[in-house]
Formats: structure tokens, C-alpha cells, sequence
């Protein structure tokens, strides 16, 4: 996968203390996807970061001059491969490869786990994103938000 990395954009680990600012990033963006504004305002409690993600060190944040503008987690699957569970980038800040860069970091964090694939239940707005990213479309299922696209990567 070719990545152009922004080159202001720094990349660690999530702090614990960090939770109610990623999940207020997390909401303004998914406010940001047309379509999904009224599914989220009726699941409120889908925006909501496990504490164990976050300690397990596989939430990863983007800063850009101090500031948080992105985050993606990712989580370990039964096969060993690696599930991209959550990639959020400021509204305002799109396509500035912030979200390839997270990504990068995530196929970067799965290879370290052994993982051969990372998979992820994609938003239909994110196709785009996520195939211009090496992501192949493998399938769809049903999310309570509406349809999601099965997409995976081999690592
Ligand atoms: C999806 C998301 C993370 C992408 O982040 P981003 O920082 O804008 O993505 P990038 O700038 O790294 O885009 C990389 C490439 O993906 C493709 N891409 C990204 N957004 C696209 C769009 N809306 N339409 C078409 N292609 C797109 C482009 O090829 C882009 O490269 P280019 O700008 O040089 O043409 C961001 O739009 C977001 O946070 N969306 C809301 C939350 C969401 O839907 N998350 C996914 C949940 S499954």
C-alpha cells in the first residue's frame, strides 16, 4: 500500500484520559456522513470507546500542531487476523491523508500482532476511502446503523 504520510501529523498510542475527547471527535465526524446523522442520534450509546481498547495501547491517535485530529483502533480477531474498529479524522481536516496515515499506523500495529489480514466493516460512505487505501470488498451484512460493506486487506 502506497502512503503518502502528511508530513505535520504525529502518531501514538491512546491515553486512557483521552476517551470523552476521542468520543466528541468520533461524533462530530460521523454528525459529518450524510445519511447518518438520524441512525446515531436514535443509538446515542453507540459512541462509546472501551476502556480496554484504550489500555490495551491498539487506540492510536493523530496530532497535528498539539492537537488531536484524528484516531483508529483496531482489535484482535478469533483467526488471528485484525479488525479496524474505529478510524475518525476532524471534519474540516478530510483529505489531507490524516486518514491514510492512521491506517498506516493500524496495518503497521496488526503485522506487529502476526495478523495476515485487517478487516473492516465499512461505512458505505468510506468505500471510496477504504479502496483507494488497498482494501478489498469481500461482502455486506447488516449493521443496526444500516449496511455496512465487509472489506479486508491482506497484510
Ligand atoms: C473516512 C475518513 C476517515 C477518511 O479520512 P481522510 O483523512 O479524509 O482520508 P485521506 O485524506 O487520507 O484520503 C486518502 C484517499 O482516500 C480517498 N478518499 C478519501 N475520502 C474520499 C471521499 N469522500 N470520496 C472519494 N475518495 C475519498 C482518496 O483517494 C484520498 O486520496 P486523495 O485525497 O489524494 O484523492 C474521514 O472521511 C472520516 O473521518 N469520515 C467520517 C467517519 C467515517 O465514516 N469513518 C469510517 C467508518 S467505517
Amino acid at each position: 500500500m502506497k502512503v503518502p504520510m502528511a508530513p505535520d501529523v504525529t502518531l501514538r498510542s491512546a491515553l486512557i484520559s483521552e476517551k470523552e475527547a476521542l468520543e466528541a471527535l468520533q461524533w462530530r465526524a460521523s454528525l459529518n456522513n450524510p445519511g447518518d446523522r438520524e441512525a446515531l442520534l436514535t443509538h446515542a450509546d453507540a459512541i462509546e470507546i472501551p476502556l480496554d481498547q484504550l489500555a490495551g495501547g491498539l487506540v492510536f491517535v493523530a496530532e497535528c500542531a498539539g492537537g488531536i485530529i484524528g484516531f483508529a483502533a483496531i482489535v484482535a480477531r478469533g483467526d488471528g487476523d485484525s479488525e479496524l474498529d474505529a478510524l475518525f479524522v476532524e471534519p474540516g481536516l478530510w483529505r489531507r491523508g490524516y486518514g491514510k496515515a492512521l491506517l498506516l499506523h493500524c496495518v503497521e500495529a496488526a503485522r506487529r500482532r502476526g495478523s495476515a489480514a485487517l478487516h473492516v466493516v465499512g461505512n458505505p460512505h468510506a468505500e471510496a476511502f477504504y479502496r483507494a487505501c488497498g482494501f478489498d470488498l469481500v461482502g455486506a451484512t447488516e449493521t443496526r446503523f444500516g449496511a455496512g460493506l465487509l472489506m479486508r486487506m491482506g497484510l
